[in-house]
C-alpha cells in the first residue's frame, strides 16, 4: 500500500503517518525529517536545505526528488510506505506518478488531513519533537508522559526552528500556492480521501483506518 499524506503544515500529517506505519508495518518517509536529520549531521545537503527551510520556503526539486526516489527504492519499501511531505508540488507529484508507473505501481490513497489556518499557529507553537526517533508531541494537546522527554526513546524533546509564527505564516502561504493543488490532482486520480483533522488524534486515526481498511 502506497499512501500520500496531504495537508497544511501542522495539520497532523506526521502524527497520523506515524500511527499508520505502526499499524500496517510499513515505513514512514518524511522528506522534512530527512532534511532535518541532514541538518543535524552537518551534511552538505542539510546546509543547502536549511537555507530554504528556515525561511519557510520549499527546498528546490533538484535536492528533493532524487533523494525521495532513492529512498522508496530501498528494500524496506517493498510492501508499501507512507509519504509525509512529498509530493509538495504538481511537478513532484508527476515525477512520483511516472516513477511508480514504470514499476506497475500507483499511489493507493492520498489522505488529506484538513485543518483550517486558524488552528495551525496554535498547533505549531506547542509542537515539540524528538530529534532521535522523530515522534511528535504537543505541550497542550498531546503531551509526553514526562515533560520534555520522548515517551518512545527517552531523548530530550526540541522545538523546530521553522515553528516561529512568522515562518509558519510563510509556510502556510507556500502551502496554499504550491501544495494545495495536489488535492485536486489526487481527486482526479480517484484516490483522494479527506479527513477532519480538527478532531483529536485518535479520532482522526480511526477515520483514516476506515478509509484504508
Ligand atoms: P515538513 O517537515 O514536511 O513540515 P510541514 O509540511 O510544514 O508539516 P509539519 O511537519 O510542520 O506538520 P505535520 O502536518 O507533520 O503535523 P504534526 O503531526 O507534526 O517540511 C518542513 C520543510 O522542509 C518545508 O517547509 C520545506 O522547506 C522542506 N520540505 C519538506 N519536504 C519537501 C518537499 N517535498 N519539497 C520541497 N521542500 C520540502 O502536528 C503538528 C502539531 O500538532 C504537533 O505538535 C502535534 O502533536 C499536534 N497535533 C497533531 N494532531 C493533532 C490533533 N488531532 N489535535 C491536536 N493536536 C494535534
Ligand atoms: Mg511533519
Amino acid at each position: 500500500m502506497i499512501i500520500v499524506m496531504l495537508g497544511a503544515p501542522g495539520a497532523g500529517k506526521g502524527t497520523q503517518a506515524g500511527m499508520i506505519c505502526e499499524k500496517y508495518g510499513i515505513p514512514h518517509i518524511s522528506t522534512g525529517d530527512i532534511f532535518r536529520s541532514n541538518i543535524k549531521n552537518g551534511t552538505e545537503l542539510g546546509r543547502k536545505a536549511k537555507a530554504f527551510m528556515d525561511k519557510g520556503q520549499l527546498v528546490p526539486d533538484e535536492l528533493t526528488v532524487q533523494l525521495l526516489l532513492d529512498r522508496v527504492a530501498a528494500d524496506d519499501c517493498a510492501n508499501g510506505y507512507v509519504l509525509d511531505g512529498f509530493p509538495r508540488t504538481i511537478p513532484q507529484a508527476q515525477v512520483l506518478t511516472d516513477a511508480l508507473l514504470k514499476n506497475g505501481q500507483k499511489v493507493d490513497k492520498a489522505v488529506n488531513v484538513d485543518v483550517p489556518d486558524e488552528n495551525i499557529i496554535r498547533r505549531m507553537s506547542g509542537r515539540r519533537s524528538c530529534p532521535k526517533c522523530g515522534a511528535s508531541y504537543h505541550v497542550e494537546f498531546i503531551p509526553p508522559k514526562q515533560e520534555g522527554i520522548c515517551d518512545h526513546c527517552g531523548s530530550a524533546l526540541v522545538q523546530r526552528e521553522d515553528d516561529k509564527p512568522e515562518t509558519v505564516k510563510n509556510r502556510l502561504r507556500v502551502y496554499h500556492e504550491q501544495t494545495q493543488p495536489l488535492i485536486e490532482y489526487y481527486e482526479k486520480a480517484g484516490v483522494l480521501a479527506t479527513v477532519d483533522g480538527t478532531k483529536n488524534m485518535n479520532d482522526v486515526f480511526a477515520d483514516i483506518v476506515k478509509i484504508l481498511g
